[in-house]
């Protein structure tokens, strides 16, 4: 549960903890979004962007104040969001991204022109374990990008590197014209978490 996560999170000062409380973000991952977005310029005013796994919300926080009044945004976690919906073009979804159909994350969009996923998995602590389980939410980001991205669209989606990795990236290279690995400095250390963003769908 959240309560749980927050507690965790309470106990792990850092700099870009520190930074987030100060700056206003619900989380440190502003920051890695952040750096993702300055070096490819994946997030544009205007755009229709779907962020997977949005709790607590410091995605959607810095998406809102890049797409704008005319962008849209749908943020969806298994848990509500902590911080106030950050402009009107925010729609939550509260649910498990597996049972969720496609079409409910559209609503009455026609695509998305970026989908964003920093989904984790609740983690064991076992390394097979986890890295399996991140390799099945970014397989799920995947799907949901190709089914739901308007051609030329964009994805960023978290993945721990593990076996699975190179299947993914050539699933990843079949369905955008260019795809970059970016490791934020906002990681922890020791973290084995990327950004894999592809760019121009396909
Ligand atoms: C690292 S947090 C995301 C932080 C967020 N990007 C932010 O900036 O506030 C990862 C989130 O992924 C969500 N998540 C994990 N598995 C999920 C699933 N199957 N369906 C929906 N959300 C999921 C978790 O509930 C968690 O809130």
């Amino acid at each position: 549960m959240p309560t749980g996560k927050l507690r965790n999170r309470a106990a792990r000062h850092d700099f870009f903890y520190e930074r987030a409380r100060r700056e206003g973000f619900a989380g440190r991952a502003v920051y890695k979004l952040a750096e993702v977005d300055r070096r490819t310029g994946l997030l544009r005013r205007g755009m229709r962007v779907l962020d997977l796994g949005c709790w607590p919300g410091s995605w959607l926080q810095y998406t809102a104040r890049i797409v704008g009044p005319t962008g849209v945004l749908v943020g969806v976690d298994r848990f509500p969001l902590e911080v106030p919906i950050p402009s009107p073009g925010v729609r939550q979804v509260v649910g498990d991204v597996f049972d969720l159909a496609p079409q409910v994350l559209l609503g009455s969009l026609p695509a998305f022109d970026v989908v964003l996923s920093d989904m984790a998995p609740d983690t064991t602590g076992v390394r097979s374990t986890d890295q399996a389980r991140s390799e099945a939410l970014f397989a799920r980001a995947l799907e949901l990008a190709e089914a739901l991205l308007a051609p030329g669209g964009s994805f960023c989606g978290k993945l721990f590197q593990g076996p699975g990795w190179q299947d993914l990236l050539q699933r990843c290279r079949g369905a955008f014209n260019k795809v970059r690995i970016i490791r934020p400095e906002g990681s922890r250390q020791g973290s084995l978490e990327q950004y894999v963003v592809g760019l121009g769908r396909k």
